[in-house]
């Protein structure tokens, strides 16, 4: 079938928190944004039309694979062209893969702003569908009262010399400080849960239940058996939940952010967010317990429902080492292999598409946008060494990757594995935590020709540089793509650089 959604994108006023009103980025006048939903096999079809006024957009649909429309990805700069003030864009792609995502813009800082929202793309077929009774998505997000663009301007700048993040205002779950959930006893629910924030990773749990993990980063785990979990910026985890066969007590949901990330806790933080399972309305909403230590659930112990086995034989080795340090200029920068990345003002992939054989030479993309050419059909391996005492949640587009590695924190940087300690049926996802000083192996097959960005997922780092571009295998994407001319004519007169920093 065909889904087709219809995007204004408009400022709204909006309080989530229920602390400060102010401008958000709506849809269709909005906010909270609608989910998008889809069932496996249909084509999306999103008409954007950006009536901001004063600011670009694009939307990403995080997660999606995009086989064959790496042009419909969304990353501004990369993929395609900003969509300026008044302009309109339409995102057309198939869809063969089910799981829990969401979009967001790809236009620097601003999902933040708003413009963020679930996918969730059904699946008839399911291995979990006679495991429970009803959905329910669940968002996590941090929130600022100030807006990006002023948050950018003082995060990188000579006033802000170590690259301190600015701490948000409130935790949100569903985009509340109060979310309440009817739930009838004896019923199994499946949590779609997200985390959409810009910064902060959250802890969370359900007092008086247990979660059984079944899907994480829209691929199907075996069922694990979770108390607590610790989902970054841009993780999706579902899990089923059932109810107990009384009534007599409402439980909280519970939120944290993980407050390590921030370099200073300020007053008034509200750093936990509560939803309640309500299973009478009659019963008081208890208060949250909280914990001073948390066990959460280490995602690399999972098993993958289709029972994959660890790609061997390694073809190509992506080395990354990431470091925060100053440029010249005083301001606080983001390094991989000490580059900071600079979004080039054509997009890389009409690059890609018009340099002929000289597409392969990583030269013609620029030096600043950290490209590394894949050839077609190959073992790829990511080793990423985190020089730095803070997480990284990091994201490669267009695939999900293989765990087959992370060390402990302080663990220093790679010196070489034995390929023994690593899972023979390693977990799967997109999005993953590398630890304070330590370093990760991740693999996938190059099997998907296009131009997939690896960014930190910390909205803040995205700014300040900590970006590589996967060019994968552009010789067969110049068989089969074409950019029209006349846009890529619109796009180099009127696009804004794409300012990395
Ligand atoms: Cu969720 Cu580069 O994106």
């Amino acid at each position: 079938a065909t889904v087709t959604y219809d995007f204004n994108v408009t400022w709204v006023r909006a309080n989530p928190d229920a602390q400060f009103e102010r401008d958000v980025i709506g849809i269709n006048n909005q906010w909270p944004l609608p989910p998008v939903t889809a069932t496996v096999g249909d084509r999306l079809i999103v008409n954007v039309e950006n009536q901001l006024g004063n600011e670009p957009v694009t939307i990403h649909w995080h997660g999606m694979y995009m086989n064959g429309t790496t042009d419909m990805d969304g990353a501004a700069g990369v993929s395609q062209c900003e969509i300026p003030p008044g302009g309109a864009f339409t995102y057309n792609f198939t869809i063969d893969q089910p799981g829990t995502y969401w979009y967001h813009s790809h236009v620097r800082g601003q999902y933040p702003d708003g413009l963020r929202g679930p996918l969730i793309i059904h699946d008839p077929d399911s291995p979990f569908a006679d495991h429970y009774d009803e959905e329910i998505v669940l968002t996590l997000s941090d929130w600022y009262h100030d807006s990006m663009p002023n948050l950018l301007s003082s995060f990188i700048s000579v006033t802000n010399p170590t690259g301190a993040e600015p701490v948000p205002q409130a935790a949100l779950m569903n985009d509340t400080q109060n979310l309440t959930v009817s739930v009838e006893p004896g019923k199994t629910y499946m949590f779609r849960m997200v985390n959409m924030g810009a910064f902060a990773a959250q802890y969370v749990w359900f007092e008086g239940h247990t979660m059984q993990i079944v899907e994480v980063d829209g691929i199907y785990t075996e069922p694990a058996d979770a108390e607590m979990l610790y989902i970054t910026a841009a993780q999706r985890y579902s899990v089923l939940v059932t109810m107990k066969n009384d009534t007599s007590a409402n439980f909280a949901i519970n939120g944290a952010m993980d407050q390590d990330l921030f370099d200073a806790v300020p007053d008034g933080l509200q750093s936990n967010v509560t939803g309640w399972l309500v299973y009478d309305q009659a019963n008081e909403n208890p208060a949250p317990t909280l914990v001073d230590e948390y066990n959460w659930f280490d995602d690399f112990t999972l098993v993958p429902q289709d029972g994959e086995d660890l790609y061997d034989n390694v073809d190509y080795t992506v080395s990354l080492d990431l470091k925060m340090d100053n440029l010249g200029d005083g301001a606080n920068y983001a390094f991989f292999n000490d580059i900071t990345y600079v979004g080039p003002k054509v997009p890389t992939l009409y690059t890609a598409l018009t340099t002929g054989d000289s597409a392969t030479d990583a030269v013609v993309y620029g030096g600043n946008t950290n490209p590394f050419i894949l050839e077609h059909n190959q073992v790829v391996e990511i080793i990423l060494n985190n020089n730095d005492p803070g997480k990284h949640p990091f994201h490669l587009h267009g695939h999900a990757f293989q765990l087959a590695y992370r060390s402990d924190e302080e663990a220093g940087p790679y010196v070489g594995n034995a390929t023994a300690d690593y899972p023979a049926k390693p977990m799967r996802r997109d999005t993953v935590l590398v630890k304070p000083d330590g370093h990760i192996v991740l693999r996938f097959k190059s099997d998907n020709p296009g131009i997939w960005l690896f960014h930190c997922h910390i909205e803040w780092h995205v700014a300040s540089g900590l970006i590589a571009t996967m060019v994968e295998a552009p010789l067969l994407l110049q068989n089969s793509l074409s950019i029209p001319p006349s846009h890529y004519d619109t796009c180099r007169a009127s696009n804004t650089p794409f300012e990395g920093n």
